[in-house]
């Protein structure tokens, strides 16, 4: 039996429109990881919250730690509930970082409205004959694609890079009118996961390459660009790790300012996946240090949840400038 569903049938859009809005409005749609339910809730409540539209996504990890089918109904419970809250806010169901045609499509079935397809570690060519594929099959179900030119350092969903290799604006225009996509994720300086940049005590990281976004921006004008990596790696969230028993000194992000800047350009998607992490990391430490008895895991995800909450109303308004923009 084939079990397939429309993301339309599930009150999900697609990110076309979210993208065009941002692109003419001079902010950028914040896209979300989520793996649980208490992360769904927390999510959706803070964009609800804010009247942003928004971005759910979920890696190919995520999707396998949460069940596809699962994920299918959590989405479109996303949608009922946004609703019962009183707000219709615009909500996509996004693949991250997918690595192969076969995931892709397995998403596109199964009620995703966006996928991406990461080709970056490949050579150029490989890279555009994948996401060529994926955008061939995507596009006839209505469902946008991201693709992926230059390498993020740190971890993108088991595959590590050291050092990261900065996008060629002189090889953006070939890519996407050769492989159809609807937006481009590019590499300007940003990484993945909590640990971003090595700074010695008094030093400021080092800023993003606004030069190379101005250059990719010139030749591809009003294309929805991307960028990954991009929590800031809140401060206040490692000193409670650290204050209550974590080990995260060297943790450091991209300063919000450098993302407000970004947003405001032709950026109009941005990743945040370790951010959430961290505050309801941060706050189940404090949940434990203070209460070592506490077992009841709605005494510690529940106030996790409230913070997840708090940082996507603050991201929304502060960062994104999405906030009122459903
Ligand atoms: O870019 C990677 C995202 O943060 C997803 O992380 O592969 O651990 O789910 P994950
Ligand atoms: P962060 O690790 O900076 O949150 O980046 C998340 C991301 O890019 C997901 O694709
Ligand atoms: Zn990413």
């Amino acid at each position: 039996m084939t079990d397939t569903t429309s993301y339309k049938d599930l009150g999900l859009v697609n990110t076309k429109e979210m993208f065009r809005k941002a692109m003419a409005g001079g902010y950028a749609i914040p896209a979300y990881n989520f793996n649980n339910m208490e992360q769904l809730q927390g999510i959706i409540l803070g964009c609800v919250a804010s009247g942003s539209p928004v971005i759910l996504q979920v890696s190919g990890g995520a999707r396998k730690y949460a069940n596809p089918t699962m994920l299918r109904y959590m989405a479109a419970g996303a949608v009922r509930m946004a609703r019962a809250e009183g707000a219709d806010i615009p909500i996509a169901l996004h693949l991250d970082h997918g690595d192969s045609f076969e995931l892709a499509k397995s998403c596109i079935d199964n009620g995703f409205s966006s996928v991406m397809l990461d080709g970056s570690h490949h050579p150029f060519e490989e890279n555009a004959r994948i996401t060529r594929q994926v955008v061939d099959y995507a596009h006839q179900k209505d469902v946008t694609v991201e693709g992926e030119l230059g390498v993020l350092a740190g971890v993108e969903d088991e595959v590590s890079h050291e050092v990261s290799n900065y996008t060629k604006p002189e090889e953006v225009e070939e890519f996407v009118s050769k492989t159809g996509v609807d937006s481009l994720a590019i590499s300007i300086g940003t990484s993945h996961g909590a640990f971003k940049f090595k700074v010695k005590p008094g030093e400021e990281v080092p800023p993003l390459r606004f030069d190379i976004l101005e250059e990719i921006e010139k030749r591809v004008p009003g294309f929805p660009i991307v960028l990954h990596g991009a929590s800031a790696v809140i401060p206040k969230y490692i000193a409670m790790i650290n204050r209550y028993g974590g080990k995260m000194d060297d943790a450091v992000g991209i300063p919000e300012e450098q993302l407000r800047k970004a947003a405001s350009s032709a950026v109009c998607k941005i990743n945040i996946d370790s951010d959430g992490r961290l505050a309801m990391t941060a706050v189940i430490r404090k949940v434990f240090a203070e209460n070592p008895s506490e077992f009841d895991p709605r005494k510690y995800l529940g106030p996790a949840r409230e913070e997840l909450v708090k940082m996507v109303t603050h991201k929304n308004e502060k960062v994104l400038g999405s906030a009122g923009k459903a």
